[in-house]
């Protein structure tokens, strides 16, 4: 049975995509045949960083719409082979995604024996969010530590207990939040909300904290998913936080404040 994952958040920018990519790369890894869509229909931004933009020939809504079969739209990971990229459209109608259509491209999927669809939300919560969020069995809501994202996140843990369709069998999709842009030192100065504060508002324990990190930016540029990167703290997060996904119990990392040493504080470094 496939396991539908929508990476969600309401605000814009917070890393939902980064997450997508480093998420459906770790699944891999961990040898799960997994599939990434791109619902964020007229951007596309996940073949990007998962580094097959030049593969794109079919696209999600292609698909939808009959155009092409989901197996013409795949496009295989060059780094692992159980791993494969629905890019999104770059249509300018917001409205090519259907219900149906998304049903029928995920049942395609589960009957084709994949073990995880991985599903990119756009910002937002219109038609698009709503409709990479409809079927899912769990949903990563990602938070940025600051007020205005877990604000938007709270709205969005609220559709996904009403308007999916496990909420509407009376069942629910299961929510793991994921912190990501985190900065101890600036948690420690007062400017961001703390781990704490945000399990606090949204009623919800991590299932990981990912630290801001330059090599985010770096790895992006490069269409290589930070989970990839082992010298990056990011990466080590993404690492563990698929972990914890999968079941492990694994502590957090990358959490606190650096002290530096004796030696570093005299020379510099
Ligand atoms: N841990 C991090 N450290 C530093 N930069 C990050 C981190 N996570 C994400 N970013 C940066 O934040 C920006 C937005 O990331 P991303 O595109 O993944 O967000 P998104 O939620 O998918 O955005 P949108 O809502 O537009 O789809 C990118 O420039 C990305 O490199
Ligand atoms: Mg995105």
């Amino acid at each position: 049975m496939a396991e539908i994952i929508v990476v969600t958040s309401g605000k814009g920018g917070v890393g939902k995509t980064t997450t997508s990519a480093s998420l459906a790369c770790g699944l891999a890894k961990a040898g799960k045949k997994t599939a990434v869509i791109d619902f964020d229909v007229g951007l596309r931004n996940l073949d990007l960083i998962m580094g097959c933009e030049r593969r794109v020939v079919y696209d999600f809504v292609n698909v939808v719409h009959g155009e092409a079969s989901i197996k013409q739209a795949l496009i295989k990971d060059k780094r692992f082979e159980n791993l494969y990229v629905l890019a999104a459209s770059q249509t300018r109608d917001k409205d090519a995604l259907t219900t149906e259509g998304v049903e029928k491209v995920l049942k395609d999927l589960a009957d084709d024996g994949f073990d995880f669809i991985v599903c990119d939300s756009p910002a937002g919560i219109e038609k698009g969010a709503f409709l990479a969020m409809y079927f899912a069995d769990r949903a990563v809501v990602v938070v940025n530590p600051e007020v205005s994202s877990v604000r938007d996140s709270d709205r969005i843990l609220g559709l996904l207990a009403s308007k999916t369709k496990r909420a509407e069998n009376g069942e629910r999709v299961k929510e793991h939040l994921l912190l990501t842009r985190y900065s101890p030192e600036r948690v420690e100065k007062g400017d961001m909300l703390s781990i704490a504060d945000v399990e606090e508002i949204l009623g919800l324990k991590v299932i990981g904290v990912i630290p801001e990190s330059p090599e985010v930016l770096q790895s992006s540029n490069s269409g290589v998913p930070v989970i990839l990167d082992d010298a990056s703290n990011a990466g080590m997060a993404y690492v563990d936080a698929v972990a914890r996904i999968l079941g492990e119990d694994k502590p957090l990392r990358f959490v606190t404040v650096e002290k530096k040493g004796f030696f570093s504080k005299m020379f510099g470094g």
